[in-house]
């Protein structure tokens, strides 16, 4: 018998290598008690988060947490049912309308994640011989989605809109064409120049497809993304989201303003073959959604606490992945994977909980200390946490 699992080995024996050297696993930490969006208990200390993705720190709003017990009581655990079946309550209708109403557009399908809707989106529109053009540093939900489909895959460098177009000239005369594009790209913290790629793609003929997971609620104006920031949301054909960010819960979805865009929720699998999401969920995220309309002040604390940590760590001697602070993620380079552990755990015995992030989800081999900021981290808090950067690195030499 060969043994399946032999293919896993190098990836068994680094991890063994990491944690011979006496490292605390980074991929397994336990958060014990969780007692804000900012602050949880890791190994009985007190902790400041620093790597959540709770970008507007909803997870805790008291008419988010009132609306899931709510409906909890009202509708029970779970729907055990499929949406094209049992599955479609009115809180699903009521999430949808909120999502409507937020990007002020004529379409949303929730899924039951934001990894679900890229994967059902992308496979169920761009068919056999399509063609999807698409950013080389996607996240694996979309590389996923193109897998599961039948469209030819081409991908063009990170952020390079010459590639793009290139790409983009060369495909056959009167085939379709899918161009997928993310807001922020969650590794580096950086933003997309949406305006130019997406006025490339229009005058080749393309559909656009824009990942907002990292900027919806946070970015533009009203809080719609990037697509919003740079001006070009009425261009783009199909926004993707997921709930486990910024709106503080779990879910997915898609908006559009496609005409004939109801037709997917017969024809997109992993929309029809799964379970919708508990009635609890999709209240919090409905809640959530239209409290995100009205959080301009929240934005605007957010943007001063990326601008403030940006600047700290620069001062202090990191490398950073961005210039300038271009979103709410700040990603610190780590010369390699041991380096990244040992600061990584330097963090955390700080007092400080940041995300280690290594190859594969990272670009170009990378190694890093992903920091997430959220609205609800006090400017103190942001101080607080430029002293645990200084000490960590210091302890390490990597300062
Ligand atoms: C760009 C992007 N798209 C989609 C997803 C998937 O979202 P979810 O957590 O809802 O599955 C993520 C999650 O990390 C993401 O970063």
């Amino acid at each position: 018998m060969t043994d399946l699992f032999s293919k896993f080995d190098p990836l068994i024996e680094q991890r063994a290598a990491l944690l011979e050297t006496g490292v605390t696993d980074p991929f397994n930490l336990v958060m014990e008690k969780v007692e804000s969006p900012t602050v949880a208990i890791c190994n009985g200390r007190r902790t400041i988060l620093l790597g959540t993705y709770n970008y507007m720190g909803m997870t805790f709003d008291p008419d988010v947490v009132a609306a899931g017990k709510k409906a909890l009581d009202e509708f029970g655990s779970g729907t055990t049912g499929s949406r094209v079946l049992n599955g479609t309550y009115a809180g699903h209708k009521a999430v949808e309308q909120a999502l409507k109403d937020f990007y002020a557009m004529d379409h949303a399908m929730v899924f039951s994640t934001g990894y679900q809707a890229n994967l059902g989106i992308i496979s169920t529109i761009a068919g056999k011989d399509d063609y999807i053009i698409l950013d080389i540093d996607s996240h694996a939900s979309i590389y996923d989605g193109c897998a599961m489909g039948n469209a030819q895959i081409v991908p063009f460098r990170h952020n390079d809109i010459d590639a793009l177009e290139k790409r983009l000239r060369r495909v056959p005369e009167g085939a379709g064409k899918l161009v997928v594009l993310e807001g922020v790209y969650s590794m580096l913290g950086d933003v997309a120049p949406l305006k130019e790629m997406v006025a490339v793609s229009k005058a080749n003929g393309a559909m656009v497809l824009v990942d907002e997971a990292h900027s919806m609620g946070f970015i533009g104006e009203h809080g719609r993304g990037v697509a919003e920031a740079q001006g070009v949301i009425d261009d783009v054909d199909f926004i993707i989201g997921t709930f486990s960010k910024s709106v503080g819960t779990v879910g997915g979805f898609c908006v559009s303003n496609h005409p004939k865009f109801e037709i997917l929720r017969l024809v997109c699998r992993p929309y029809v073959f799964t379970a919708s999401l508990p009635p609890s969920v999709v209240a919090t995220a409905a809640t959530s959604i239209r409290k995100l309309m009205d959080s301009s002040g929240k934005r605007a604390h957010l943007w001063e606490n990326s601008k403030r940590l940006h600047a700290g760590l620069r001062q202090l001697g990191f490398t950073l992945g961005t210039q300038d602070p271009q979103s709410a993620i700040i990603a610190v380079m780590m010369p390699d994977l041991e380096t990244g552990a040992a600061m990584w755990e330097a963090l955390l015995e700080e007092g400080l909980y940041v995300n280690l992030a290594r190859p594969p989800a990272t670009p170009a081999g990378m190694t890093l200390l992903r920091c997430s900021l959220c609205a609800e981290h006090s400017g103190d808090q942001v101080e607080e946490i430029l002293g645990m950067f200084a000490a960590a690195g210091r302890a390490t030499g990597c300062i």
